[in-house]
């Protein structure tokens, strides 16, 4: 396929547009019944199980996106981009967050140069910095140790590192290696975040880390300025220099800011601000917190998947399976969402960080060569830990729209509870539910069984479950740091498979650029008609009123 074709008028595309025809007859219901063909829909990694048979798939489905992938050149993409190939063409930059968790003595080269001696170098900053901080030889400017960290950054600088920390505290290893110790965030620039975040933290014994890619963005620069006025006003300016750090690729600016250059903890332009936990900007403040090498076993459970990416062939390779069945349910079967429902509270922060990681990557209108696209790309992606969701949006999923469904399981709960004269665990009742939900949405429930059994007839369309509706399962062994890393990188790559295949720039985002743009002329008009009583001017008639309305 020529770079500027686009996948949609490749033969292979329109194959398995005329193979919705063939899915279409198909029932789960009966697909189930098919032995062999659910065998060869289970794959299993290092210790994680991919179930996909009860997707709305039959093998000639799988060799058609095969030959879809190889239209895409899909291969050469993934190579170009651990080759550190400049994919990510509108920014001119490579795409290297594989390199964030490579060993030490792997080469990944950007620009002839191997960059993974930098992420050491400054993995080891990162080691030496949080021992100090941890056993007390760092202290505050009153001579305290500083036990509490509020890490301030949004977007890719928040979410991943706010996901992590969320499934890492219930890790019985890294609660332990945590002890007496607080780990906060502050994103939105809400007045109220600000206050939660430092309610009840003194600012003798607390750090803050500024984390900003660009050490630029509005808010979150904001939100520094603001802690840093809550460290200084408490204890001096000279404090600064003690109670506050930064994560960043511009440490020019992080001197400008007045955070001393030796400590902040860079990263690089390769690195996408939404696959960029790996980098300092989720492991300075989770080593802070749980200590490197716990942090270590996170990084170590991301490059399991990033080799498995790399060299496994697309039959059992996880990642692509995934994201080849996204752009099938999106692209053939007309499916426009996907629910992300993790069967663990300690997931509780995954699905948030994945719409990112997901929308932020592949909602885009036009080609990586700059041609608009007459097909719709990305995912809405939602979700919440069962059962809870059970309890909120599970009816429409089961009786209204179609929306495909990634069940996420583990084996072994981290925090089992055995009652006594309850016959199963509370872990063992909340997998009942990861097991049985696939199957209702496969199987649903026709009318004739709700007919014998005797429901009233008045009743039976209101009972009746259509069925085929399709979801997936990913089952892990726990939920530790290594298989935190590994889960972070499948979804990671699954999102990158889609945009190789719909042939889009996957790490750029110029679309929250105008937004940005707009709320900073709001901002000027409302200092100006704060400070000097200019009257609003230049905005339609609804933002006319609206703030008209707001200043008085
Ligand atoms: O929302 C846009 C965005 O640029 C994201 O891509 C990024 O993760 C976030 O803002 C924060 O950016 P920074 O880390 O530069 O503050």
């Amino acid at each position: 396929m020529a770079s500027s074709t686009l996948i949609c008028d490749t033969p292979q595309w329109k194959d398995l547009k005329a193979h919705v025809e063939d899915i279409k007859n198909t029932h789960l219901r009966d697909l189930m019944t098919d032995s062999d063909r659910c065998k060869s829909f289970i794959t299993e990694f290092d210790g994680i199980i991919l179930d996909y048979s009860r997707q709305r798939v039959i093998p000639p489905t799988l060799d058609k996106l095969f030959q879809l992938a190889e239209a895409a050149r899909l291969k050469e993409k993934i190579d170009s981009m651990y080759n550190g190939e400049k994919i990510n063409s509108t920014e001119n930059r490579s795409v290297l967050h594989v390199a964030l968790r490579a060993a030490r003595d792997k080469v990944i080269q950007s620009d002839g140069k191997n960059v993974v001696p930098d992420v050491w170098h400054v993995l080891d900053q990162i080691k030496e910095f949080s021992e100090r901080i941890r056993s007390g030889s760092w202290v505050g400017a009153t001579g305290k140790a500083l036990k509490d960290v509020v890490a301030v950054g949004i977007g890719g600088s928040f979410l991943g590192p706010l996901f992590v920390h969320t499934a890492l505290q219930t890790d019985p290893e890294a609660a332990e290696c945590a002890k007496g110790r607080q780990l906060r965030f502050l994103a939105n620039v809400d007045p109220i975040d600000v206050a939660r975040s430092v309610a009840g933290l003194n600012p003798e014994t607390t750090l803050v880390v500024v984390v900003s890619k660009t050490f630029t963005t509005a808010e979150t620069m904001l939100n520094a300025r603001t802690l840093r006025e809550w460290i200084s006003g408490a204890l001096g300016h000279q404090a600064v220099a003690k109670h506050m750090v930064a994560v960043s690729t511009n440490l020019t600016l992080v001197e400008k800011f007045g955070i001393d250059p030796a400590n902040a903890f860079a990263f690089w332009d390769w690195v996408g601000g939404r696959y960029s936990v790996c980098s300092a900007v989720g492991v300075l403040p989770l080593s802070l917190q749980y200590g490197f090498p716990v942090v270590q076993k996170f990084l170590n459970g991301a490059e399991s998947i990033d080799d498995h990416f790399h060299s496994t062939p697309f039959e059992k390779n996880i990642p692509v399976l995934l994201g080849l069945l996204s752009v099938w349910n999106v692209s053939f079967l007309g499916y426009p969402a996907r629910a992300i429902l993790p069967y663990s509270q300690a997931l509780e922060k995954f699905a948030p960080h994945i719409q990112q990681v997901s929308m932020e990557s592949n909602g885009k209108g036009v080609s990586i060569d700059g041609i608009p696209l007459p097909f719709e790309t990305g995912e809405i992606d939602f979700g919440e830990p069962g059962t809870n969701g059970q309890h909120s949006f599970y009816q429409l999923i089961h009786q209204g729209r179609i929306i495909p469904c990634d069940f996420i399981g583990v084996m072994r709960s981290q925090q089992p509870i055995y009652l006594k004269g309850e016959v199963v665990s509370n872990h063992d009742e909340l997998m009942s539910n990861f097991f049985a939900q696939p199957d209702a949405l496969a199987y649903g429930k026709a009318p004739e069984q709700l007919f014998n059994e005797k429901v009233p007839n008045h009743l039976i369309p209101h009972k009746t479950f259509l069925g085929n509706r399709p979801s997936l399962s990913l089952l892990l062994p726990t939920l530790n740091a290594y298989n935190i890393g590994q889960l972070l990188a499948i979804y990671e790559h699954r999102i990158a498979v889609e945009g190789f295949v719909w042939g889009i720039n996957s790490f750029d985002q110029w679309g929250v650029e105008l937004g940005k743009s707009l709320a900073s002329q709001v901002r000027k008009q409302l200092h100006l008609s704060r400070t000097k009583g200019t009257p609003v001017e230049g905005f339609n008639l609804s933002t006319t009123t609206l703030l008209s309305r707001y200043l008085e």
